[in-house]
């Protein structure tokens, strides 16, 4: 539980991303000439990133704060809805060696935005300042991606460092629908040194769901993901905006882990939760009312 939550990152019921990604959100924005356009679309349309880089870059001007800002939610849950998961976050993120797999990563919204705001809950001395050690292997179709989650994790490193967390990462191509490619990135994601795994999936509804989606990605996720991670301590955290897409996706989910990995799964603690949240929008510069996060966990301690 944090008792007094910075007032930068959160104030009067509405979430603000740590002030550090969004200064380097600003400056990358700038880079890839889109900042007038983030500034100016309109929040109803879709957006759902893909494998070239014009919806990419897209999904980096309209979509990387809501991304951040369901991680961010999660782990101060000021409501106290995810009472389980914030503490197993804190725990897991609070001290020592993870590798944490973070698929698709697309440009990084999700994962930068939680761990900048664990640095920006040490620096304001409210968690323990002690070392983390973080092996990140970030994973997506989109090379596009790929690159500008290198150059936005080159650059937020120092901020991570100075308050204790240390981050070794590697960006993969990897495409969701494929077997033989998901086999290689969990043996990859398996030779990493940590005493816990953390595999994050951020957003991926619309790639298994619906007309654009692909249903053999959830088979993977069964065949190949999941049943590695046996005897290993880890935590699979799915998250998901609250759609009807998401709900469907993770009624699924659970009748496919009920069907072909009932004992694997058999003492493990699940939550699956949900809640809506406001949080401020710095580059529209005002409040989103509808920020929402629904969510799917499995860990074994
Ligand atoms: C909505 S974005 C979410 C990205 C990131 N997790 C976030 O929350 O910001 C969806 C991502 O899935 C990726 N994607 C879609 N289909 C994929 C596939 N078959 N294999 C790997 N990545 C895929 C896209 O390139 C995009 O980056």
């Amino acid at each position: 539980m944090i008792k007094n939550i910075p007032d930068t990152l959160y104030k009067k019921k509405v979430i603000y991303l740590p002030p550090q990604i969004i200064k380097t959100y600003k400056k990358k924005l700038i880079k890839y000439k889109i900042y007038s356009y983030a500034e100016k679309y309109d929040p109803k349309e879709k957006s759902l990133g893909g494998k070239d880089k014009k919806s990419t870059l897209q999904h980096f001007a309209r979509r990387f704060q809501n991304s951040g800002s369901r991680t961010e939610y999660l782990i101060l849950n000021p409501d106290k809805v995810f009472n389980s998961t914030q503490k197993d976050l804190l725990s897991t993120f609070g001290y020592g060696e993870v590798s944490i797999l973070d698929i698709p990563c697309g440009t990084g919204g999700g994962i930068f935005t939680l761990l900048s705001t664990i640095a920006e809950l040490k620096k304001n001395n409210v968690i323990d300042t002690l070392p983390l050690n973080l092996n990140i292997l970030a994973a997506d179709f989109s090379k596009d991606a790929l690159k500008v989650y290198d150059d936005f994790l080159k650059n937020i490193i120092p901020f991570f460092i100075k308050y204790g967390i240390n981050v070794l990462y590697k960006t993969k191509y990897w495409d969701a629908t494929d077997v033989l490619s998901t086999t290689k990135l969990m043996d990859q994601y398996l030779k990493l040194n940590c005493n816990e795994y953390y595999i994050l999936v951020n957003n991926f509804s619309s790639a298994v769901i619906g007309n654009s989606g692909n249903s053999e990605i959830l088979d993977n996720f069964i065949k190949c993901i999941l049943p590695r991670m046996n005897n290993k301590k880890f935590t699979f955290l799915w998250i998901e905006p609250i759609l009807k897409k998401s709900k469907k996706l993770f009624k699924r989910l659970i009748e496919k882990i009920n069907k072909f990995l009932k004992y694997f799964f058999k003492y493990d603690k699940i939550e699956i939760n949900e809640a809506e949240y406001s949080w401020y929008d710095a580059i529209q510069k005002h409040i989103v009312k509808k920020g929402s996060i629904r969510l799917n966990k499995y860990s074994r301690q």
